[in-house]
């Protein structure tokens, strides 16, 4: 083992590992740190560290980078990413610290996106739960079992609002608010991050994708985004901007242009808003192979793309080693002044710093620690708590649900017996082994109190050419070898013979997640096959869903008794399922992304504009804003979502109707559990200002409370307003309020609200004269 023994805390390399190293100290020992780790480095050596390389240990873009531990070994490289396990990452991070010329960790990055290897529920479920303390947690789980792998820094949260449902990846944010979106952005980097990066159990958080990567135009993955400013400002940037706010460590730019220039060379969005508007003192690191895929969208060659990159402000090359290709050449011909070089290699030091990696590069890492802190019972418990809270009961009929503990269920479905898909598309280190089935979730609810009958009745998916196309993405989608009229046949045959049919239907994980964009977002067809058949039996039928995406339902809903979306539920899905079924827990879940009645309607989302031709209902009148063929409304809108008790809503008490400047806003409503259950309910305040500089959405989220309630109870339930919950992007894109007429509207979903109007003044009126 080689000793620099030039600098001080770098001895700490060659030290035993400690489980919580000291943390360190302030701003100037760090300058000082890096500034005289700088003076060592070569130019080369300075641009090496703003490379990062993907290893292979999972595929999560189109190529991966090769001559891994030469270029480590050479100091070409700052940060290695798909990797981990103790050893693996021990052999890399050795090979930096031990045999590069002056001893730099790496950062070992991986997509840890709803948990390491306890899978929680994917991001779009985890957002069902309206729950940030539950999902900070998740995080902080999931940051304790990473880094017991060796991971040091995680690719999320991922924040981006979408309205969008055809885009395979409205599956990882937290749907269409960007306050909800805001708040679980928030939380997420507090739970990876914990209050001091250096600790050995927290991970530097990413937040990502910068910018707007949500609204690709006709949601095809990728896609151009062309926006105003002041809608991106107003619902699109406060989620990334509330990362940064709790701290978040770094920034991954997204693959798609903003009105005309890729975000990766877009020194608007990464200079201006982000570093300047913003704050922002981490690092700014692509998304995979952004910078040399601008050569295809259109900006140069791959000179020109690392050129654009830098004076952008992005500090970091995820794999396409273009700036290790090109940036000591365009330096060289004054292209580059080496100062932004040196700032970009100050911040991934500052990074590495912070995460304590110069006093010890692995972080404490072993296989024992591995051993002991991942999939510990605990963590599974969380797992099934944040799965039963995600789910969203959508239909509830004559209380088909909750299903009784004895009786005969027939279980039919691709998706009944299934665990490779319950993980979702972003399952990280997560081994579908480990996960529970609805079969054996069900099997451990009621063991042999209920005779349970199963068919498969469908494939997943008929169509040879869409299995083809995911099998190439890595999902290889099981296929049964019977005739589709055979199975169904057998699953009608076994529905025939239960009291209840629960029908497991969805989306395979790999039809949603990245490059995973759908025009037609049903059931596929040979599911709804098999469903038309079983609702024909005149047996009762509950729909438990699964997929990653709001979906068009509309002969579901009419005709399914029960519907229970449960998303990708992760490791603890088919116990959590069963919790429901059987009502252990009496699903409180709401939606945070609309469901459409029909393709046609998208975008469509809860915080809409009026527009001057509103529908007021009444089709005999041709001259307003509407369909001639579909409703405007939804199939299920933002913030819905049933329980099996109910609660009724009192009006809401305003503690004031005038108010002027400062002051604050008490808002009330007494919410009463009206049913049978012990439950929770998700109380929402909506605000909407009729008139302003600019036109308003219809209503805005601006809290929510969980509120749990005993059968009979009632509760008051406050929230408190001020200034700051009314403001907006003004025309000039200043962020500020205007005195006005306010509605307050506060309920239990975006579109069943008690609402009181009040009038708030900057100043106080002075009284009229006679
Ligand atoms: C591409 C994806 O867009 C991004 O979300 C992910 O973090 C990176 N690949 C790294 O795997």
């Amino acid at each position: 083992m080689k000793r620099t023994g030039l600098l001080p805390a770098l001895i700490g390399v060659i030290m035993p590992c400690c489980l919580h190293a000291a943390p360190p100290a302030g701003d100037a020992d760090m300058n000082a740190f890096v500034n005289h780790l700088m003076n060592r480095m070569t130019l080369e050596e300075k641009i090496g560290q703003l490379n990062l390389l993907s290893a292979g240990f999972g595929v999560t873009g189109p190529e991966i980078s090769t001559d891994i531990e030469n270029k480590v070994e050479h100091g070409l490289a700052g940060g290695v990413f798909n990797v981990y396990t103790p050893s693996a990452v021990g052999k890399l991070q050795s090979l930096a610290v031990n045999d590069s010329r002056l001893h730099i960790p790496l950062l070992i990055g991986f997509d840890v996106i709803h948990g390491h290897k306890t899978i929680f529920p994917i991001p779009l479920g985890l957002s069902c739960t309206w729950n940030p303390a539950a999902i900070e947690r998740s995080a902080r789980i999931a940051a304790t079992e990473a880094t017991a792998d060796g991971v040091n820094w995680t690719f999320s949260p991922m924040v981006d609002i979408c309205r969008d449902p055809r885009w395979g990846r409205i599956a990882e944010g937290a749907g269409e608010d960007p306050y909800l979106g805001a708040q679980i952005a928030r939380a997420m980097v507090r739970g990876y991050q914990g209050d001091d990066l250096a600790r050995s159990n927290t991970l530097m958080a990413c937040v990502k994708h910068f910018a707007l990567y949500g609204a690709a135009e006709a949601g095809r993955d990728y896609n151009t985004v062309d926006m105003s400013r002041l809608k991106a400002y107003q619902y699109y940037l406060p989620p990334y901007q509330a990362a940064v706010e709790a701290g978040v460590g770094s920034v991954m730019t997204s693959l798609n242009e903003i009105n005309g220039v890729p975000a990766s060379a877009n020194h608007w969005l990464i200079t201006d808003v982000l570093r300047k508007q913003w704050g922002f003192n981490g690092f700014v690191v692509t998304d995979y192979d952004a910078v040399s895929e601008m050569t295809d969208a259109g900006m140069g060659d791959l000179p020109k793309d690392a050129e654009l990159a830098m004076k952008a402000g992005v500090d970091m090359d995820m794999v396409s080693e273009t700036y290790l290709k090109y940036l000591s050449e365009l330096f060289t011909r004054g292209e580059i002044p080496e100062s932004m070089i040196n700032q970009a290699c100050r911040r991934i030091l500052e990074a590495k710093y912070k995460l304590g990696l110069f006093n010890d590069p692995y972080r404490g890492c072993t296989e024992a620690r591995a051993r002991a802190e991942i999939l510990t019972p605990e963590n599974r418990k969380a797992a099934r708590e944040l799965a039963e809270q995600s789910f969203v009961l959508l239909k509830n009929d004559q209380q088909i649900l909750p299903l009784k503990k004895s009786g005969t269920i027939a279980l039919v479905g691709p998706l009944a017996d299934d665990r490779q898909n319950l993980l979702g598309s972003w399952r990280a280190a997560g081994d579908w082994r480990r996960a529970v089935s609805v079969e054996a979730g069900i099997s451990n609810a009621v063991g042999s109190a209920v005779t349970v009958l199963h068919a498969k009745g469908a494939n997943l998916i008929d169509d040879p050419a869409l299995r083809a196309t995911l099998k190439a993405f890595g999902e290889d989608i099981p296929v049964d070898s019977r005739s589709p009229q055979q199975m169904l046949s057998e699953a009608v045959a076994v529905a025939s013979n239960a009291d209840t049919v629960v029908a497991v239907l969805g989306e395979s994980s790999g039809m949603t997640g990245e490059a995973a964009s759908r025009s037609h977002i049903g059931l596929p067809e040979c599911q709804q096959k098999l469903l038309r058949a079983l609702v024909k039996t005149g047996k009762p039928v509950v729909l438990v869903l699964m997929n990653g995406r709001p979906l068009t339902l509309n002969w579901e809903a009419e005709h399914c008794g029960a519907i229970l979306e449960t998303w990708f539920g992760g490791t603890e899905a088919g116990n959590a399922i069963a919790d429901v079924l059987f009502g252990d827990y009496d699903p409180s879940g709401k939606l945070t992304a609309t469901f459409p009645r029909d393709v046609g309607q998208i975008p469509i989302y809860y915080n809409h504009k009026n527009t001057g031709r509103p529908y007021a209902g009444d089709p005999g009148y041709k001259y307003v804003s509407r369909y001639l063929d579909v409703s405007n409304n939804p199939l299920y809108p933002f913030g819905y979502g049933l329980s099996y008790t109910t609660f009724s809503y009192g009006n809401v008490e305003l503690s004031q109707t005038n108010l002027t400047g400062d002051e604050t806003l008490l808002a009330s409503v007494d919410v009463t559990n009206t049913g049978q259950y012990a439950s929770e309910e998700t109380v929402q305040l909506y605000v909407s200002q009729p008139a302003a500089s600019v036109t308003r959405s219809v209503e805005d989220l601006r809290g929510f409370q969980k509120v749990p309630l005993q059968p009979g109870e009632t509760r008051k339930v406050t929230f408190r307003i001020t200034p700051e919950d009314l403001k907006f992007y003004n025309p000039e894109l200043e962020y500020d309020w205007e005195p006005g007429t306010f509605i307050i509207h506060i309920g239990g979903s975006s579109s069943q609200l008690k609402s009181a109007p009040l009038i708030w003044n900057r100043q106080a009126v002075p009284a009229q004269s006679e």
